[in-house]
């Protein structure tokens, strides 16, 4: 099977698409056979082997796991021992915690995994995984937002950012959206009350007050936190010393902030699922890639200015071909 491989850390121009053994089926797993990829952050953050200290997990001098990716939608080629939830044929999406679906074929753990519903597209549901879970973890599980609370919610128009504006909205929030002027009415389209643009209002200054503050850029500190919020939750950092920062003063007050890595839940991806079949939800897809451009597909997220999301797409579906 053809899958994207690296076996050095380094930036998109080491991924090599190469012919490889087909994974072997693990005991509470499935082969899945692989028709779209989102990109995420985490992808170059594992292919970069950065930050260092990640490396303790994904391999100190070298990557331990030779194929990329980590969200997917595809057909359910075969099941393992020890497996319930699925059957072959099935069309599932989820979150590899372990890497490996930048393939035509991947073996997935079954509780990472979720029934596609009908009449949904691939490409729609590969990117659902780690973005919708992570603004889903970030508002409900951890944020714990209410009906008629405000939320704001800072990096707004990215992957993450236009999941969290229309799950809070689903929820009966009153969300204000920060991001670039170039994003406002983005932003406004997918639900947002109140938009700020940062390139035009400098945040840090800012002076409304929100039951709930959610970062998904990662800028902001502790004392923007405290200003602005009732409680905080951090979900990216743009340096180590930022979100050290932020953690280290938490530790000396009681102002309640979270920081999380979002976990794939069979519960939370169905969750997705059902805001999305319901019309609750939907995906922006800002770029459509074919497999062949998995390297330029990570290069472009790379530069964090993505609107929504970026798929990439490994069979030719109908409709789902519209590849720029
Ligand atoms: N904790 C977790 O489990 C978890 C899970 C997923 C992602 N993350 C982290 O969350 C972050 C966002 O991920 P993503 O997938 O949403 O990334 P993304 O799709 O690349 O989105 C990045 C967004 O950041 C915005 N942005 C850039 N500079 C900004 C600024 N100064 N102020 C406010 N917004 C700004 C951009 O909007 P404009 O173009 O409008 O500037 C862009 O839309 C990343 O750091 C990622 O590593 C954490």
């Amino acid at each position: 099977m053809k899958a994207f491989t690296k076996n050095k850390y380094g930036g998109p121009e080491i991924l090599r698409l190469e012919e490889v053994e087909l994974p072997e089926l693990k005991e509470g797993h499935l082969i899945v056979k692989i028709f779209a990829n989102s990109a995420n952050p985490a992808d170059w953050h594992i292919l970069r082997g950065k930050p260092f200290l990640a490396r303790f997990a994904t391999g100190l001098f070298k990557p331990k796991e030779k194929i990329l990716g980590t969200d997917f939608a595809g057909i359910v080629e075969q099941v393992g021992k020890n497996t319930s939830r699925f059957k072959v044929g099935d069309k599932v999406f989820g979150e590899s915690t372990t890497s490996g679906v930048f393939a035509e074929y991947a073996c997935v753990a079954e509780n990472i995994c979720a029934k596609i519903p009908d009449g949904m597209k691939f490409s729609e549901m590969a990117c659902l995984p780690i973005a919708g879970l992570t603004a889903l973890q970030a508002l409900i599980t951890h944020g714990q937002i209410q009906k008629g609370e405000t939320v704001l919610i800072n990096g707004a128009s990215g992957g993450v950012g236009h999941f969290a504006i229309q799950i809070a909205k689903a929820y009966g929030a009153n969300v204000t959206a920060v991001c670039s002027t170039k994003n406002a009415d983005f932003v406004k389209s997918l639900g947002a009350d109140n938009v700020i643009a940062y390139d035009k209002e400098n945040i840090h200054q800012h002076t409304g007050e929100y039951n709930l503050v959610v970062d998904t850029n990662g800028n902001l500190n502790f004392q923007d936190y405290k200003r602005m919020g009732q409680r905080g939750v951090m979900v990216g950092f743009t340096t180590m010393g930022q979100m050290a920062s932020v953690l280290l003063k938490k530790t000396f007050s009681k102002f309640p902030i979270v920081q999380f890595t979002a976990e794939a839940t069979p519960k939370d991806l169905e969750t997705l699922s059902s805001l999305l079949k319901e019309g609750k939800i939907k995906v922006h897809i800002d770029r459509i890639f074919s497999y062949e451009q998995i390297p330029d597909a990570i290069s472009y997220i790379e530069a964090m200015r993505t609107r929504g999301k970026v798929a990439m797409i490994w069979e030719s579906i109908e409709g789902e071909n519209d590849i720029k």
